[in-house]
């Protein structure tokens, strides 16, 4: 994954200058200016499934594709299906299922499936690209983090162990649930919140896990950050799992990547370690919002998810973190 990402990082772009967002690879989504009210917003992603249940990997997918809107602050309007599928190997009721999952999630989102594109592939993969729109003078970006900015949460971390685990048969029904309904929660509620709070800054926490994103944030900001890793809310099970050695590959990749961006605090856990590098599916907000705007973010979140205040934005070296006890 690391790698991964400075192959992306090398890859030659162009930058019209209606470009708001894109062209950097902290950028979750393309924001594209058309009128000086209406931005278009584009995204795309997709993955292997993670849970057995073909309905829930859908539906799973489909909120993962459409967070990178929400991590703009955009309104999703269509959506593509992305399907790899072995045809001739897996039932395709098992394809209708993934499809209905993640065009039930689609509608929730207040969006259309209007096509798709499907390959011939040894491994099940499902996504979405997605397109939508944005104020531009609205839209959030992951390069406008202050000093003095909290740093809020919206979903608890883990799913990457979790996942391991339930690939293993290693997770209790409790657990699996816990992760599943996380997951499949849509960002929207949100980024509706962080709108209403004027936060600086977004990003939402993917593949390279939480440091990895809040690395990637403070690098694009010019800003260091402070991370309290009591704060940060963990999946149930997702320590004992990882205690149990159900660690994802790209777990260890990722705590890695960020090595030289990341001080620990003297006695960190490795088990803590290992999880605020843990790749997430489907992971809340991470949002950089002014200290007096916390409170109007949690009231607009009401039950829709965490406001979890996690750390905090400080003057220093562009995208170093500090992680405290
Ligand atoms: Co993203
Ligand atoms: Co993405």
């Amino acid at each position: 994954m690391a790698d991964l990402a400075h192959v992306l990082r090398h890859v030659p772009k162009t930058s019209p200058e209606q470009l708001l967002s894109g062209s950097d690879f902290a950028d979750d989504a393309a924001v594209y200016r058309l009128s000086d009210d209406l931005a278009l917003v584009q995204t795309v992603d997709f993955l292997t499934p993670i849970v057995d249940d073909p309905y829930t990997f859908g539906r799973i997918a489909a909120a993962n594709a459409l967070s990178d809107v929400y991590a703009v602050g955009g309104r999703p309007l269509t959506a593509l299906n992305i399907v790899c599928f072995p045809i001739q190997m897996l039932d395709r009721e098992v394809l209708a299922e993934i499809l209905r999952g993640g065009a039930d999630k689609v509608a929730e989102a207040g969006a259309a499936i209007v096509g798709g594109h499907t390959v011939d592939d040894s491994e099940p993969k499902y996504g979405l690209a997605v397109t939508g729109t944005v104020q531009p003078d609205r839209f959030v970006s992951a390069h406008g983090a202050q000093p003095g900015d909290t740093l809020v949460l919206t979903k608890p971390i883990g799913t990457g162990v979790i996942g391991t685990a339930i690939k293993g048969g290693h997770a209790s029904q409790t657990d699996t649930r816990q992760a599943v309904r996380w997951m499949e929660l849509l960002n929207r509620q949100a980024a509706s919140a962080m709108l209403t709070a004027g936060a600086h800054a977004c990003t939402d926490v993917t593949g390279f896990g939480l440091l990895g994103h809040l690395a990637e944030m403070a690098r694009a900001s010019g800003v260091s950050a402070e991370i309290n890793v009591g704060a940060v809310p963990v999946l149930p099970g997702a320590v004992q799992h990882a205690r149990n050695g159900h660690v994802p590959a790209g777990t260890h990749n990722n705590l890695g990547a960020v090595g030289k961006v990341v001080r620990f605090a003297e006695g960190t856990d490795d088990l803590d370690r290992l999880l605020l590098a843990d790749p997430q599916t489907s992971g809340g907000l991470l949002v950089s919002i002014s200290p007096d705007r916390v409170e109007a973010f949690r009231a607009s979140m009401a039950e829709a998810g965490l406001a979890a205040v996690i750390g905090r934005i400080i003057s220093g070296e562009p995208g170093r973190i500090f992680v405290k006890p």
